[in-house]
């Protein structure tokens, strides 16, 4: 298990399919984590298991759990590039009492620190539709740069909107966040 300072990170387990159909047949949710998707989702738990807990080779996806060990999101990458060493991110904190609270943005962190100094990544990117604007800062707050607009890449209730691309190198992270060694050492 990775630990950050508010989060923990575990992979999946089937025990966790319910939270998931909780989450991504959850219209609020859905709005702001993926606008490709129609509101709702409407995936069935067969569904979610082969979209979610199928073992991927260019990627993961773990679960995120607060302070308790309670569950409350999901975040992982994907699209791995091995010869650039570079990979796509994703989250979503599911409970969304727990948005603004600096959970999302802690999560995050424990994943990047994992992928540049564990896995010696050298480049990470994310994307979010425009209007997402609790996204866009959390994910600025980590360092993230804006790299590009997708004009009308995107669908949200009616009207086309842009996605924004976003990306993050490992020396630049290195610079505001060395690596902390495990506790114990
Ligand atoms: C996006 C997400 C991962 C961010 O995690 P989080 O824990 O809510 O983020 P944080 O609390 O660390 O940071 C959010 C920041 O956005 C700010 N914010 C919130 N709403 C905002 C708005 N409308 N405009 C500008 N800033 C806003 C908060 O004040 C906070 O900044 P601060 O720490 O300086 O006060 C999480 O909210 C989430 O999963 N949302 C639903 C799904 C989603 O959008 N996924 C991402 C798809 S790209």
């Amino acid at each position: 298990m990775l630990q950050g300072k508010k989060t923990f990170l575990r992979p999946l387990e089937l025990d966790d399919i319910p939270i998931f159909y909780q989450w991504y047949n959850n219209q609020n949710i859905n709005y702001w984590a993926n606008a490709a998707w129609p509101l709702s989702t409407m995936l069935s738990e067969e569904e979610i298991e082969e979209r979610f807990f199928t073992p991927q080779k260019d990627g993961s996806r773990y679960l995120i759990l607060n302070e308790e060990q309670k569950p409350i999101g999901t975040v992982g990458y994907r699209d791995v590039n091995l010869p650039a060493r570079s990979a796509v991110l994703f989250i979503v904190i599911g409970e969304s009492d727990y948005w603004n609270r600096g959970y999302g943005t802690d999560a995050l962190k424990v994943l990047i620190d994992y992928l540049f100094y564990q896995w010696n990544f050298h480049r990470l990117s994310l994307d979010l539709w425009d209007g997402n604007l609790r996204a866009l800062k959390a994910y600025e707050k980590l360092g993230f740069k804006v790299e590009g607009r997708l004009r009308q890449a995107r669908f949200v209730l009616g009207e086309y909107r842009d996605g924004i691309l976003m990306g993050l190198l490992r020396d630049e992270y290195l610079e505001h966040h060395p690596p902390h060694p495990p506790q114990g050492i």
